[in-house]
């Protein structure tokens, strides 16, 4: 077996990665971060020599090389990045590497490059293992690793567990994750960064409403502007973990990978497994980090228009009641106020008329629309809308056709059915038959009506989910693989359709399976006082456009709370805009200010959705200061939101940065709808005020006072 050798540095929109795989040893990241100008092969060594560690008392006489997938064998003591035996031999792997390639052509010695992909291909001959390890920087300086493992031997092997990780420095030494719970998605939580693992395991079946989303360490108090930060992404949508490991040396990783349930990755000779990609970003500031994930689905090939349609979505105005004549109604108010797409949600298929039947039967009910749903689609489409339908295609109510017919469809470990949740179990879409029923019948539908986008929802976690035709074995895994392959087969078919990921509200949003769909549903709580934080945090990983962001009614149905419009819109504007509001009881003077907003929004859509995102960290926390820059520093909108009583009134000044420093700036309050409550205005208000970029940032300029609960928009347009 020849064992190769190579040193390479990558570099791209200032992020460099050396990258070290000597004499066949497994590729290790000698840096990550900031830019290396002017390496030479000469330096790269230098920086190799100087990196050797020294061995410390009582550790192995050599001191552990950790690489991307650390090895026991080396001496790690560690997590290890493959887990896995036959019947329990061959657990500890030793691979050496026998082949690189850089963009497909072979590679040895050193090489500084730009973007693009590595590839190792190494072999343990004694553990009858091949690996194959992809490493790649993107255009953007976004890192991504992920690994493959053969089994090259003539007995199963089983794989326990392939995470990567990505080392960081000493100074990052504060992490910063993500938790929640429904209606409350991606709330921050933070830590030092001390030894032992911070482990955040997902075991729901799907990405999780309480989600890592990014694990981030960074130097102490890092904000959205400040501080060194690295944050790594499992993008998978069923079982995965996140995790930030810190050992005895002071050695730090940031890892991830899936999470394989007992048994479940059993490789039979000449199998493969191939993990998720784990992506890692580093900038300086939480800002830096979220725009270069945003890159990353900019820079999809399936792009995203900034146009995004406005939305209308009938969910909280008529839950499952569907009556034509109401829906008719709701159509016309929506299209009057300007709305482009109206999207039929829950309850128009096989007995769903509540939440105990029908889910699974995928069939258009004769009951509640005896003439199907063409007389409501045509009335939508001549008014100027797109139609969009809602599906939850994994599910089933027990009490549905295809559960009765097809009791051994449902995913189970045992011989009863899981535990219910929402009175629903789940299709295990791993069996050809299940999976061929809900595409056809999704396939039928689409084929009849002109869909222009689908609702996907997924409303519960899967739980002892068996496949029962091969006695309970864990099936996550081909499930998660199964509704990849669904999404990308009904997209093949209708290539136009767009999709949204929802589930439960936001617990499925990670960057695979936005891959596939054009929007998540970032929560089913649309209380702009909850979408103030929920909107930012979720902007860690996605983009604007694609978090689902609606104008909902008055009075919140998750939490009970009342706002007026200018709240609830100028929230909503900061993402893909929507309305989920009973229309029919709006008042005229309610629709009229809608329909400002929703010209408001269609005039600056093109800026609010292609710019670059910014957060402030003010020194109130309950003043949130965000807003969006034009790609060319020309333009920008700025949020103000007032949570809470704020300890000074009025409020911190409005600093805003991101815009070129020399030039300078209109700027001018939006004045829509109703007065906000309690509102007094500054002097300025009244002919706006021209500022430099430089004084936008460092002196900012006096906020009205506005009550707790309110908020307002301000346009920033260069002068020059
Ligand atoms: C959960 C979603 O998040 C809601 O918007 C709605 O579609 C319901 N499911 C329907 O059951």
């Amino acid at each position: 077996m020849s064992q190769v050798s190579a040193r390479v540095l990558l570099r791209a929109a200032g992020v460099a990665v050396l990258i070290d795989a000597p004499d066949g040893l497994l590729p290790a990241l000698l840096h990550w971060g900031g830019p290396l100008p002017g390496l030479t092969e000469a330096d790269a060594a230098a920086i190799a020599e100087s990196s050797r560690p020294v061995q410390s008392p009582n550790d192995v006489d050599t001191p552990a090389r950790v690489s991307l997938l650390p090895e026991a064998t080396t001496g790690w003591t560690g997590r290890p990045g493959l887990q896995g035996s036959r019947n329990g031999v061959a657990w500890s792997t030793d691979f050496r590497v026998t082949e690189i390639t850089f963009n497909g052509t072979p590679l040895r010695g050193f090489l500084s490059a730009g973007p693009g992909v590595l590839r190792f291909t190494a072999e343990d001959a004694e553990a009858q293992l091949t690996l194959d390890l992809e490493v790649a920087l993107s255009d953007g300086g976004v890192l991504t690793a992920r690994a493959g493992v053969r089994n090259d031997g003539t007995d199963d092997y089983t794989v326990d567990s392939l995470t990567l990780a990505f080392p960081v420095p000493a100074e990052a030494s504060e992490l910063l994750d993500l938790a929640g719970r429904w209606a409350r998605e991606r709330m921050p939580q933070r830590r030092p960064f001390t030894v032992g693992t911070h482990l955040r395991e997902n075991r729901k079946g799907r990405t999780g409403s309480d989600s890592a989303y990014v694990m981030h360490a960074g130097t102490p108090g890092f904000g959205f502007a400040d501080g060194e930060v690295y944050g790594v992404h499992t993008a998978f949508s069923g079982n995965h973990l996140h995790f930030a490991e810190r050992v005895f040396t002071g050695i730090r990783l940031l890892g991830g990978g899936e999470l394989l349930l007992p048994g479940e990755l059993r490789l039979a000779p000449g199998e493969t497994y191939t993990g998720p990609l784990v992506y890692g970003v580093h900038g300086t500031g939480l800002d830096a980090v979220a725009r270069r994930f945003h890159g990353v689905l900019r820079a999809r090939k399936r792009r995203l228009s900034t146009r995004r349609p406005v939305t209308y979505n009938v969910w909280e105005a008529v839950y499952m009641d569907h009556s034509l004549p109401k829906l008719l109604r709701l159509a016309e108010l929506a299209a009057g106020v300007g709305v482009e797409r109206f999207v039929l949600d829950d309850g128009w298929f096989g007995a769903r008329r509540h939440e105990h039947a029908g889910l699974g039967d995928w069939v258009v009910s004769d009951d509640a629309w005896p003439d199907g749903l063409s007389p409501l689609i045509d009335r939508v489409n001549e008014l100027g809308m797109e139609f969009g339908l809602w599906f939850e295609p994994e599910m089933v109510n027990p009490d549905s056709d295809v559960a009765r017919e097809h009791p051994d469809w449902i995913l189970s470990a045992r011989t009863s059915w899981p535990v219910e949740s929402r009175f629903q179990q789940v299709l295990n879409l791993s069996i050809p038959e299940a999976y061929a029923h809900v595409r056809d019948q999704m396939m039928a539908l689409l084929d009849a009506y002109p869909i222009a986008y689908i609702k996907w929802d997924h409303n519960r976690d899967l739980v002892d989910a068996g496949d029962q035709t091969r006695g309970g074995r864990p099936a996550v895994h081909e499930q998660t693989l199964a509704y990849y392959r669904l999404l990308d087969e009904l997209r093949e078919a209708h290539p136009e359709l767009e999709i949204e990921s929802c589930s439960s509200g936001g617990a499925r949003v990670d960057l695979e399976v936005l891959q596939r769909t054009d929007r998540v549903w970032v929560s089913d709580c649309i209380d702009p006082l909850e979408r103030q934080v929920m909107n930012r945090w979720t902007a860690q990983l996605i983009p604007l456009e694609y978090m689902g962001s609606h104008i909902a009614s008055r009075h919140s149905h998750t939490t009970g709370r009342r706002h007026d419009i200018g709240f609830r819109a100028a929230t909503a504007v900061f993402g893909h805009l929507g309305i989920e509001w009973d229309l029919t009881e709006a008042t005229e003077e309610e629709l009229a200010q809608l329909t400002d907003w929703v010209a408001f929004y269609k005039e600056h859509r093109d800026l609010l959705l292609g710019g670059d995102l910014v957060r402030m960290d003010g020194p109130d926390p309950h003043q949130f200061v965000h807003g969006v820059v034009a790609p060319d520093r020309s333009r920008a909108v700025i949020g103000l939101a007032v949570t809470a009583s704020l300890d000074a009134l009025p409020g911190p000044r409005v600093r805003f940065r991101g815009l070129d420093a020399e030039r300078r700036y209109s700027v001018r309050p939006v004045r829509l709808g109703a007065p906000q409550g309690g509102l007094k205005e500054p002097v300025w208000f009244g002919a706006g005020v021209e500022l430099t970029g430089a004084a936008l940032e460092r002196v900012g300029f006096t906020p009205p006072i506005i009550n707790p609960e309110q908020a307002m928009l301000f346009l920033v347009d260069a002068v020059d």
